[in-house]
């Protein structure tokens, strides 16, 4: 086997066949890294155009990787071959050992699918989540298997950031969490363990940053490119917060931010309003081609 993690004694079980949900742009990043660290993966999805688009996409930062010299181009083909697609949920998950779920930010279909994964995964099975601000603990309570449930939030582009934020709901047992912690090294991040509380650690410093980008940009104390500008080059920030929140998408940013305020009941959680109105606009960043930048 080319890539082994054992568990602690407890669990007696190696983790080699890992079920990836939801074949969007995380979904897609997380086969890749653990595709390209030996496991096998299988991707699942209910759209097979989507699940076409999501192996193009790997092949393409594949390709990458092996301009920057990080894998050889002998182990492309290797590493394509260790992804499976599917887009039957029992075909992923009945024998693996772990899942990842990467569907939509949605908590009625990511509890209907965490009812599902818990039906059909082997009891011994963890269900992991890389929600980036939904309840670890609400999720968890909607299966039988409260303490083999954990976050595992990577961030995006998935095989170039080092952070895996590992979630521990509060039910999660300290042999699952260490297990995912270890997993997370063995993919060649750096995991932090963190509680289940709104927005983690990453979106409760990074939202309230964006929000006040926006904020100074609603203000009118500087233009667009100058809020960049500032976090760019005055703190070595790789993208300022504005082309950031573009990058993440201005929904998915409103919709941390509201359960950052629901969560906390605190008004500096509050989303400006022009980041209210953009949204409702249709400027959702990349992906809808506008946002505080335009793409093509
Ligand atoms: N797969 C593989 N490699 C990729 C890649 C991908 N999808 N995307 C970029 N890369 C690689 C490139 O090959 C390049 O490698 P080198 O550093 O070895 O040269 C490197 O990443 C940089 O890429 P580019 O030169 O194309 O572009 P760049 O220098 O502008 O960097 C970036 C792009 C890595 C995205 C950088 O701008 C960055 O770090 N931005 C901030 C990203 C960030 O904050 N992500 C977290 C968002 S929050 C989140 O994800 C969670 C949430 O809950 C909201």
């Amino acid at each position: 086997k080319a890539n082994t993690l054992i568990l602690p004694k407890e669990r007696k079980k190696e983790m080699q066949h890992i079920a990836v949900i939801g074949a969007g742009t995380m979904g897609n990043g997380i086969a890749h890294v653990f595709a390209q660290q030996g496991f096998e993966v299988v991707l699942v999805d209910l759209s097979a155009e989507r699940l076409e688009k999501a192996v193009q996409s790997i092949a393409l930062n594949l390709d990458r990787q092996v301009r920057k010299g990080i894998i050889s181009v002998e182990e492309k083909p290797g590493i394509l071959a260790r992804i499976n697609t599917s887009t039957h949920l029992e075909n992923g998950t009945r024998v693996a050992e772990l899942v990842v779920e990467a569907a939509s930010e949605d908590f009625a279909i990511k509890r209907d699918l965490f009812r599902e994964l818990d039906r059909l995964c082997p009891p011994s099975a963890i269900l992991a989540t890389n929600t980036s601000s939904l309840s670890i603990t609400a999720l968890a309570s909607c299966t039988k298997r409260p303490e083999q449930v954990i976050g595992m939030h990577f961030m995006n582009p998935v095989p170039v950031m080092k952070l895996v934020e590992v979630i521990r709901g509060y039910s999660t047992s300290d042999e699952v969490c260490s297990a995912v912690m270890q997993l997370s090294r063995q993919l060649g991040k750096d995991p932090v363990e963190v509680n289940d509380y709104p927005g983690f650690i990453a979106n409760r410093i990074l939202m309230p940053m964006i929000n006040e980008a926006v904020y100074a940009l609603y203000e009118g104390v500087a233009g667009v490119e100058e809020i960049d500008t500032v976090m760019r080059t005055g703190m070595a920030h790789p993208m300022g917060p504005l082309q950031l929140a573009d990058f993440i998408g201005l929904d998915v940013c409103l919709s941390i931010l509201r359960v950052l305020q629901q969560g906390f009941g605190h008004p500096k959680y509050a989303p400006c309003p022009l980041l209210v109105n953009m949204v409702e606009a249709g400027m959702k960043g990349v992906k809808s081609g506008e946002g505080f930048y335009t793409y093509q």
